[in-house]
């Protein structure tokens, strides 16, 4: 009997490879022909079945990164004086080269703090009234929320509630970093519809490269009249496919069957499972909460190079030293975990 290869690498749910179904739907793509830009039939078809998934008509804009998703989507609430609130650990703030600095043509980014990479709700209140209306600042204009966060806590039902009241009491926008929120959804069992528009959100990063998708990310706009400014921004940022074609038939294999979600289940059982073991491993302590598919942790040293030297990758000097983050997939098999398990538990002795 052959077995897979343990896989190693626990740096990002990105190195995963690509779900069979949606490999499958790219080569009943590629023949015929079919309108460019993004006028064919499965384009329309991934417009239709985002709006059921939400319970209302949404306008859809497929591109080929999370990134790109957020600056335009950023850029399509916020004016070029405005500020977007965000929060300090938030992926738009770090991670993103001034991409969405870029694209709003120059607002500003405004860090706010809070536990697990939550914005604080008292934090996001002073920040909303700070210097409003004074001509010398810029203008607080939207508030950027990441579901899940980048720690992989993931924000209830109610704190979203409490934040687009915060929001909406100060006049601001709502935008979403959902660039893994099939993994929220999964852990809170709630309808998509909950977690945006009904809590406020006018745009979402609808991610889906991380959990299955090859090239194919989503903005999600509940704001409809937001879109044709939007259309023209995505043609200017390159992002308007010719063949979108190909990006649609990953997202309609995406969302086709609840591939999505049995996805996001299988990454955070995988995270679960992880998490559960490295709890009863007295050398290890696991930081945050580990709500979705990624584990955060406090490694000694020998553990950590322990795991190196038997070829295993993850970040373990990106935040403070001896904090580890391992992130699992919908690749990652149970058997992956518990080798990983059993060479810390080794490393540890
Ligand atoms: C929270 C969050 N938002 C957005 C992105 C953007 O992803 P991309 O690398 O596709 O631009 C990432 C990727 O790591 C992410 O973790």
């Amino acid at each position: 009997m052959s077995t897979a290869p343990t896989a190693r690498v626990f740096s990002s749910d990105n190195t995963a490879g690509t779900s069979a179904e949606i490999l499958d739907a790219l080569a009943r793509e590629a023949t015929g022909q079919a309108l460019p830009y993004g006028a064919d039939d499965t384009t329309a078809t991934v417009r239709r079945r985002l709006s059921d998934v939400f319970e209302r008509e949404v306008d859809v804009l497929l591109v080929s990164t999370g990134s790109a998703a957020n600056a335009l989507g950023l850029a399509a609430l916020t004016p070029p004086w405005g500020s977007v609130l965000c929060h300090r650990d938030s992926h738009i703030n770090n991670d993103e080269c001034g991409a969405p600095e870029f694209y709003t043509a120059g607002a500003k980014l405004v860090p706010l703090g809070g536990d697990d990479a939550k914005i604080d709700p008292d934090e996001l209140r002073a920040a909303a009234r700070h210097k409003a209306g004074d001509v010398h600042s810029v203008e607080p204009s939207v508030v950027s929320i990441t579901q899940c966060t980048e720690t992989g806590a993931v924000y209830t039902l109610d704190e979203l509630r409490t934040l687009g009241s915060v929001a909406e009491e100060a006049g601001l926008r709502t935008h979403m970093d959902g660039a893994r929120f099939a993994g929220a959804i999964a852990s809170l069992d709630c309808a998509p519809a909950e977690l945006t528009w009904r809590a406020g959100v006018d745009v979402l990063s609808f991610g889906a490269t991380k959990n299955g998708t090859m090239t194919a990310d989503a903005i999600v706009v509940f704001d409809r009249s937001l879109t044709p400014e939007l259309a023209f921004r995505a043609k200017r940022a390159g992002q308007l496919a010719s063949k979108m074609r190909f990006q649609a038939a990953q997202f309609d294999a995406y969302l086709a069957d609840g591939l999505w979600l049995r996805n996001a289940r299988h990454a955070n059982a995988m995270a679960a499972r992880l998490q559960e073991g490295l709890k009863a491993i007295p050398e290890v302590r696991l930081l945050g909460t580990a709500d979705a598919n990624i584990v955060f942790c406090r490694l000694p040293q020998q553990i950590t190079e322990g795991l190196l030297s038997d070829g295993y990758a993850f970040y373990h000097d990106r935040w403070e030293p001896g904090v580890a983050r391992f992130v699992t997939s919908f690749t990652t098999a149970p058997q992956d975990i518990d080798h990983l398990l059993r060479a810390v538990r080794q490393h540890a002795a």
